[in-house]
């Protein structure tokens, strides 16, 4: 493979790089009234801001190059036909076909997959009205009022980060609960308040192998069979997962089963049967609605021009900072509360698909990949680590997301959040400069010494980036169009970096080595045949537990 950074797109990029570290964006804003309009896009109730970027119409122009030597669009109608991009597991990577409204047809291996992601659909929301109406009951024939939804990584995070983020359009009498940790602790609280014959057990688990999954959904079986009996497991507990064998021999009939397919990666399957427990909670409709702002998120993808195309524009830009500025982190700050578990789910999407260091071609890749994907709601990220983002020695590039519109009725706090999140914005990439700083210092009554010695702790060097998202409401349509957004950026960002997004090697050593473990710690024999760090750890834990039981 020819190094990338040797391309020619990418040395303009380095050379461009150097003139414009210089510039300030204060100044830019400054001397381009037009900015915003500019570096901003619009798409039915969905704002990109990016003019707040160290960037120019030349940055956009050779970053688009950038994206046009990757063959950013030539990858994407692959993906989009149901070519096998995701080349190290030989598989397409359909989530789009999962919300593809219009219908078109996708076909893999001669198929078109969309008659069988149509049915799967129906089955899957008639399982969940069922449910929800109280048609669908318990073994004592009790309407369901719990759903624990057991899953893992991304047979966990999209569903509850969909439900939490949706709570308004969730009814009261119907309770969705999250299991993903194999800590016995949180299936233990969560079994702890539940009544098992108004409780529906969701095992949501592509490979249905994960260790997690399966070790809590055995446990809510015992629980549930020590309370009902035998047979209450028919009633009480469905699958979704690629493998319906295992499922089967959990011993969930058919009948309980959702099937979603190899070409659904799971960091991007809450579309698929993946997002029952989202279906149980808002409805068929509402589900309908989110799949449909994914779509029309997919459909400006594959439309836009590269320069107007959002997914792209958020791709390029985060390459643009990891590569040419050495960002290694990169901040998600929604300012809204139900949005809390998104920078953890993007956490999972940004950096198991593109935390890679070899090209699909087996190469080691000769650049930096995914960031350090980090945030937490404002304005709770405020008062924690805005200090180093403000003042810290790292450049963080940071993307700040909020509704116009608020859910309840408190205008006063809306209005407190939304300047909050403007202002933080304007702040990062104004900053504040000595003659600033001085001024403001006077004003306060200091002088002299006193105030030359604050002079340093107070500045802001500003320059700092962000990407600002308003939406006009969070509702199932609109957070379906930022997750596709996001999803699309990270399939940008692997285009550019040559890797495949779509697969996730590197979390099998660790999976596969504590198998081993797990063995050496029921025994009572001391361990010696790892490195002297984990045979310590192991014997003492032996000791500890051996001495207290
Ligand atoms: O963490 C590895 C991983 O394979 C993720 O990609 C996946 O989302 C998660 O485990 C859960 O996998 P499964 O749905 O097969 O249980």
């Amino acid at each position: 493979m020819a190094s990338l950074r040797n391309s020619s797109a990418w040395q303009a990029l380095a050379a461009h790089q150097r003139t414009i570290a210089g510039s300030r964006m204060r100044d830019l804003f400054a001397a381009d009234a037009g900015r915003f309009n500019r570096f901003s896009l619009a798409l039915d109730g969905l704002l990109l801001d990016y003019s707040k970027n160290s960037i120019s119409r030349e940055t956009m122009r050779l970053l688009c190059d950038l994206a046009r030597q990757a063959e950013i669009e030539e990858w994407r109608d692959r993906m989009f036909s149901g070519r096998a991009i995701n080349t190290t597991e030989g598989r397409p990577v359909l989530h789009v076909a999962l919300r593809n409204r219009s219908r078109r047809a996708i076909e893999v291996d001669g198929e078109d997959v969309m008659a069988k992601v149509e049915a799967t659909l129906g089955r899957m929301l008639a399982f969940a009205e069922a449910v929800r109406d109280g048609s669908r009951t318990g073994a004592t024939g009790k309407p369901i009022t719990d759903v624990v939804n057991i899953g893992i990584g991304g047979s966990h995070l999209g569903p509850a980060m969909a439900c939490r983020a949706l709570k308004p359009f969730q009814r009261d009498d119907l309770h969705l609960h999250f299991v993903a940790n194999v800590d016995a602790s949180q299936i233990s609280e969560t079994l702890d308040g539940l009544d098992p014959a108004t409780t529906l057990f969701i095992v949501a688990s592509k490979s249905f192998t994960s260790a997690e999954t399966m070790t809590n959904a055995a446990t809510a079986k015992s629980w549930l069979i020590e309370a009902l009996g035998g047979q209450a497991p028919a009633r009480h507990f469905v699958a979704l997962s690629s493998n319906a064998e295992a499922a089967a021999v959990f011993g969930i009939e058919p009948a309980n089963q959702f099937e979603f397919w190899d070409w659904v990666g799971g960091r991007f399957s809450l579309w698929s049967v993946i997002g029952l427990a989202i279906a149980i909670a808002i409805g068929a409709e509402r589900f309908e609605e989110l799949l449909s702002g994914a779509h029309t998120m997919d459909e400006h993808f594959r439309a836009a021009p590269l320069a107007e195309n959002m997914p792209v524009i958020l791709g390029l830009l985060g390459v643009w900072y990891i590569n040419f500025f050495a960002a290694e982190s990169h901040a998600v700050i929604p300012y809204d509360q139900r949005l809390e578990l998104l920078p953890a789910y993007l956490r999972q999407a940004e950096m198991e698909s593109n935390g890679k260091g070899v090209t699909r071609g087996g190469e080691a890749v000769d650049c930096a990949t995914a960031p350090i994907l980090f945030g937490e709601a404002g304005t709770i990220g405020q008062h924690s680590f805005f200090q180093l983002l403000h003042q810290g020695t790292r450049l963080v590039p940071a993307d700040f997301i909020a509704a116009a519109e608020p859910h309840h009725s408190l205008a006063g706090h809306h209005a407190i959040l939304l300047a909050n999140f403007f202002a933080q914005t304007e702040a990062l990439m104004k900053g504040r400069d000595e003659a600033e700083t001085r001024a403001e210092l006077k004003k306060a009554g200091l002088t002299g010494e006193a105030l030359e010695g604050l002079v340093p702790h107070k500045l802001f060097s500003g320059n700092r980036p962000t990407n600002s998202i308003l939406l006009r409401r969070l509702d199932p349509y609109s957070l379906g169009m930022l997750i596709a957004l996001y999803e699309h950026k990270v399939f940008v960002q692997g285009v550019i970096w040559e890797i495949d997004s779509f697969d996730q090697w590197g979390v099998e050593l660790g999976k596969q080595l504590a198998k081993t473990v797990l063995r050496e710690l029921q025994g009572n024999k001391p361990i010696d045949g790892h490195d002297s760090s984990t045979n310590g750890l192991i014997n003492e834990y032996k000791r500890l537990t051996t001495k207290s039981s």
